[in-house]
């Protein structure tokens, strides 16, 4: 069987993800070269991993000119995926770009376009749609388990971003809504296929009116009200003034039942511990006393199954399933800037697409 060659951009974080599940599929995935000006991440990724036989980029042209591959993984900061997505493209490669898709909207339209234009695809990694607790919510509500689904209230939220590249809105194009607020967001707009019509928001504003992070450029407190074609309801939310642990909490409310889903301290494991461990759950601050640790926490927030189905679609040269494509990136890129333009001028947004 062909093995899918991948080039990976960035060596932090999401690529950590990002490696923990093309490693789960080595029958089908080969990491050709990682690209960071920071070789150091690279070593760190390599030895924690075990990765011996792939290429070492510090500059991110000459990776994309260089590297013999499939398919490009962007896992740089948000203000490169329209940089490092187009010259994939046109070097002819598939690509998957991590959220927030891009850091303006004429930028995520040039991708979409520039793929379209070139006939390749572009996977859009939301991974709240490869979370085996969303997966099977979702399939109780369509099996009618809840009556009619009414309400969705959904949320992401933290203590605040690690990287420098989320503190100013120029190269994260926003504060916690683009951030972490585009999980609910992109999952919500995946459930009704893009069909919304009405929203709208309040946010914190950034900066000295931030609740607590007042050196931030972007908001530290975002919530939004939308509507849909079908008449279901969303209170999807966003902050970064939860302290504790990251909280992916979404909830779904039909007219006989409801269904709660808390995807990050639902561990099957209640520790108490005096000295406290190495890790409980992302951006925890401590370990003692009572916590729930997270058990395989990156298959259980989605990331496996997601790069599991971008390489499936890679190796067949389809796109992938609703919510996971370029256009959906750019629908919830859309959105969020709508959310913004809502809360800074106070009014309720239609859908002009859908002529509401
Ligand atoms: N889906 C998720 O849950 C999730 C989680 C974390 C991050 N992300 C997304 O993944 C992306 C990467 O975030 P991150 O936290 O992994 O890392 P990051 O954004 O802090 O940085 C990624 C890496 O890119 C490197 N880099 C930056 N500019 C470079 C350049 N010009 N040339 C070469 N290397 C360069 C940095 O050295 C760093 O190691 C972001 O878009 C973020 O939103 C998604």
């Amino acid at each position: 069987m062909r093995k899918l060659r991948v080039l990976i951009m960035g060596a932090a974080f999401s690529a950590d993800l990002h490696i923990d599940a093309y490693l789960r599929l080595k029958d089908r995935v080969e990491i050709v070269g990682i690209v960071d000006r920071a070789a150091d991440r690279i070593e760190t990724l390599a030895t924690r991993y075990g990765l011996t036989d792939f290429k070492s980029y510090s500059d991110i042209d000459e990776a994309i000119a260089d590297a013999d591959c499939d398919l490009v993984d962007v896992c740089m900061p948000n203000f490169l995926h329209h940089k490092v997505t187009v010259a994939a493209l046109k070097k002819g490669r598939d690509v998957i770009v991590e959220k927030p898709f891009a850091t303006t909207v004429a930028d995520g339209r040039e991708m979409v376009e520039t793929a379209q234009r070139l006939g390749k695809h572009i996977y859009y990694a939301e991974d709240w749609l490869g979370c085996p607790a969303l997966r099977k919510a979702l399939e109780l509500v369509e099996s009618g388990a809840i009556g009619e689904l009414k309400f969705v209230r959904a949320r992401e939220c933290h203590s605040g971003s690690h990287s420098p590249f989320a503190q100013t809105i120029e190269y994260c194009g926003g504060g916690s809504m683009i951030h972490l607020g585009i999980h609910p967001v992109g999952f919500m707009l995946a459930m009704k296929n893009n069909r919304w019509t009405e929203l709208v928001a309040m946010t914190s504003g950034g900066g000295e009116s931030n609740l607590v992070h007042k050196g931030m450029e972007g908001e530290d407190w975002a919530g939004a009200l939308m509507r849909f074609e079908d008449g279901t309801t969303a209170v999807l939310e966003a902050n970064y003034v939860s302290a504790g642990g990251m909280e992916d909490v979404i909830a779904f409310y039909g007219t006989q039942g409801c269904l709660h889903v808390d995807l990050t301290f639902s561990s099957p494991i209640k520790a108490f511990s005096i000295p406290g461990f190495d890790y409980t759950v992302e951006k925890a601050e401590i370990t003692t006393g009572w916590s729930n640790p997270a058990v395989d926490e990156k298959f259980n927030l989605g990331y496996v199954s997601e790069i599991t189905h971008f390489v499936d679609c890679a190796l067949k040269g389809v796109d992938a399933n609703v919510g996971l494509r370029g256009v959906d990136g750019l629908e919830a890129l859309e959105v969020v800037n709508l959310i913004y333009q809502s809360a800074k001028e106070g009014v309720a947004i239609k859908n002009k697409k859908l002529g509401a």
